[in-house]
């Protein structure tokens, strides 16, 4: 492992059976880093996420959580390992009160004292969702279903969490409060890795990040420099 980094993802080609969606993908994570990944519909995020997770077919390269190869790995062993995931559909169980939800993020934990305490750290984060502890998450409003999609993955105690499209069918003002809160995971030592279509919201926290079109990796920079760039054009660019 080289010093620091958390994840690494080396000449990656996967997809959905024989259909290939990334195209050859290298991208590093480091310690304490909120690492964003931009691209517009269809581009591969959430495959790429979804990859990282062992729920796609890998036809080559690597990918290594702190220097060890999570490549081949059960979903669950990946969660066991430290990783965790906030997808971007079905993130909650809908007919499940909150409190229950919670109680499923921590289910690979087994009998663990500590979840009671984390369930109360998750509360602290996002109050927003504390008052609501005992209400079915179906009812909850689409900015709070997000914060409880985000609390529940972060009941496993991840080193590192995967984040797909966190801000969707939020207002600005109820996404900028997520990315704020995101940023507070981050400073907690949580390593973040999202995949964002709102550009602007998540480059407000990210640390670095990387623009993802058609299965390639078009270009990495500072959040600073690919403003300046605009990198919404690189979204429509054909490769
Ligand atoms: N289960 C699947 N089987 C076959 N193809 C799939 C599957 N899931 C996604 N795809 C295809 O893979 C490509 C990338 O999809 P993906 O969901 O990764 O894009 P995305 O960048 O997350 O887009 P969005 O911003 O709309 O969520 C698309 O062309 C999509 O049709
Ligand atoms: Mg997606």
């Amino acid at each position: 492992m080289v010093d620091g980094r958390i994840l690494e993802i080396s000449g990656l080609r996967s997809g959905y059976g024989k259909m290939e969606i990334l195209h050859g993908i290298d991208l590093d994570v480091n310690e304490g880093e909120i690492v964003a990944v931009l691209g517009p519909n269809g581009a591969g995020k959430t495959t790429l996420l979804n990859t990282i997770f062992g729920l796609t077919t890998i036809h080559a390269g690597e990918i290594r959580f702190r220097g060890q190869s999570i490549v081949g790995l059960k979903p669950y062993r990946i969660v066991r390992l430290g990783l965790g995931y906030a997808p971007q559909l079905n993130n909650v169980f809908p007919n499940m009160t909150v409190l229950e939800n919670l109680q499923m993020g921590a289910y690979l934990r087994g009998s663990d004292p500590d979840v009671e305490k984390d369930i109360e750290e998750v509360f602290q984060l996002f109050p927003e969702i504390a008052r609501r502890k005992h209400q079915k998450a179906r009812t909850l409003s689409g900015g709070e279903r997000q914060m409880l999609a985000v609390a529940r993955a972060l009941m496993s105690r991840p080193k590192i969490l995967l984040l797909d499209e966190p801000t969707t069918g939020l207002a600005p003002k109820a996404a900028s409060i997520l990315m704020k809160k995101i940023a507070e995971i981050r400073d907690k030592g949580v390593t973040i890795l999202v995949v964002e279509q709102n550009v602007h919201k998540a480059l407000e926290v990210a640390d670095r990040a990387y623009v993802l079109v058609s299965g390639r990796i078009v270009r990495e920079a500072e959040p600073k420099t690919l403003l300046e760039e605009g990198v919404e054009k690189l979204f429509f660019q054909t490769t």
